[in-house]
This record gives structure tokens, sequence and C-alpha cells, in this order.
């Protein structure tokens, strides 16, 4: 029920909360904003370097603890033995530019992605999305904690001739990287126990706490 409501809202969801600027022929319409957070959606569920190279500019800066937390394995301060990526620390840009940009994301599966929401003003458009089994696998536990997230992306007119006429300039992506951390089996959380799954359920109501048992009772 939840989610369906969820998905309706999704669909009606696009507003624009700028107000229209006559004198500014750069402002974006809910149809730019929309193939842009379709852009972004690409990025991560059907990733090729063209698709980059056509919704990004080349100077693109990406800004994501969230991801910083997957690539280096939630180390602290050194990559993984084996990691095909070098560290990155927290806070710092994640990849500063389109090329880092592709060489980053390029090696990484495409998941399941699905815009629930977007909002815009003139040149930034905000989106959140959820996938549900953010590991393709093989390897991933056999119920998966669904990863949802909030994105900032900041746009550079391209001019409206242009086959993409917002490209993405900068991304602010933050998203839940412990959920997805459990489903790539890099955490593995202890204590998931029956004792927990009684406190769990005494403190909360609704659907996050029905959720939250269902996917410890999947934990061994
Ligand atoms: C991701 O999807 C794109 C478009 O379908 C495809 O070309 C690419 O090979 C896929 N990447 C991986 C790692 O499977
Ligand atoms: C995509 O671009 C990156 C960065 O330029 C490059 O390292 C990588 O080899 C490219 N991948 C493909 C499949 O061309
Ligand atoms: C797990 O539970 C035991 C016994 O209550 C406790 O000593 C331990 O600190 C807990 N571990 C974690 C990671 O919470």
């Amino acid at each position: 029920m939840r989610s369906n409501i969820i998905t309706a809202v999704s669909v009606l969801a696009c507003r624009a909360f700028a107000l229209p600027q006559p004198n500014n022929d750069a402002c974006m319409r809910d149809a730019q904003a929309n193939t842009v957070a379709k852009n972004f959606e690409a990025l991560i569920s059907a990733y090729t370097n063209a698709t980059a190279n056509a919704v990004m500019t080349a100077d693109v800066v990406d800004y994501s603890d969230s991801v910083i937390s997957l690539m280096d394995s939630a180390c602290p301060t050194s990559a993984p033995a084996g990691s095909p990526l070098p560290f990155v620390a927290l806070g710092t840009a994640t990849f500063d530019s389109r090329s880092d940009f592709e060489a980053g994301q390029g090696g990484q599966p495409n998941i399941t992605f699905e815009l629930l929401n977007v909002w815009h003003n003139c040149d930034t458009v905000t989106l959140r999305w959820r996938s549900s089994t953010p590991n393709p696998g093989p390897a991933a536990p056999a119920t998966q904690e669904q990863v949802t997230g909030i994105v900032v992306l900041e746009t550079k007119f391209n001019g409206w001739q242009s086959a993409q006429p917002f490209l993405i300039q900068s991304i602010f992506s933050e998203f839940n990287s412990g959920a997805w951390l459990y489903d790539l089996e890099v955490l593995k959380p202890s204590n998931c126990s029956a004792a927990a799954k009684r406190d769990l359920e005494s403190s909360h109501s609704g659907s996050n706490a029905r959720r939250g048992r269902v996917s410890a009772g999947a934990r061994r």
C-alpha cells in the first residue's frame, strides 16, 4: 500500500517551485527536469560512457560520501585489499571530472533504480530514488535491503537547440550506504536475534518496523 502511494505520487510529483521568469530564457521546465532526472537514472541503471558524455559537462564534480563508503568498503584510511579503486577520503570529491566519473562508474554493475520524486527550479533538479535490489549479484543476501537516496543535480544550460539543453555539472548524492554494504555482504550485522526483533517490534509501529522485522528475519 505504502509503495503504491509512493509510486502514484511519483508520477504526479514533478512540480516547478520557481516562478516563471520571462526574462530568463534558460529556465528549465518540467520536461527538461524530467530528462535530467532520467539521465541520472540511466547513469546508474544503464551506464555507458556515451550516456555520460552526452548528459554531463566535462568538468562535472560528484560529491557523495555514500559512494565513497561503498568504494572504500567502509574502510576508514585505506582501500580494502584487492580493490580496483583508489582510496577516497570522506568529504572530498568522489569524482572531480567526467573522465574520473567514467573510470569509476563505468566499472560498476547496473542496478535497479526507481525514480520516486523530481523537483526543480531554473537550473537545479532534486530527486528521490529507490533500489529494491542494489546488488545484482551473483553474491548477495537472499533478501536484500532496499536503498533509498536523494540527489541534487546542478545543471549548465547548453542551448535550447541541443539534444540535452541542461547538462549535469555537479552532483550531490547521498543514500543509505549501510543497507547497500549489507547487500554487498561487506557489513554483516551481528546480534540480529529474536530478542532484538522483539525490541524493534515493541519500540516502533508501522511499515518501517515491519520491514525491519522481515529483513532481520532473513539474516542468519
Ligand atoms: C549497463 O547497461 C548498459 C546499457 O544497457 C550496457 O551497455 C552496459 O554494458 C551495462 N553495464 C554492465 C556492467 O553490465
Ligand atoms: C569509459 O571511459 C573511461 C574514462 O575515459 C575509460 O577509462 C574507459 O575505458 C571507458 N570505457 C569504455 C568501455 O570505453
Ligand atoms: C551483541 O550482543 C552481546 C550480548 O548482548 C553484546 O555483548 C555485544 O556487544 C553485542 N554486539 C554488538 C556488535 O552489538
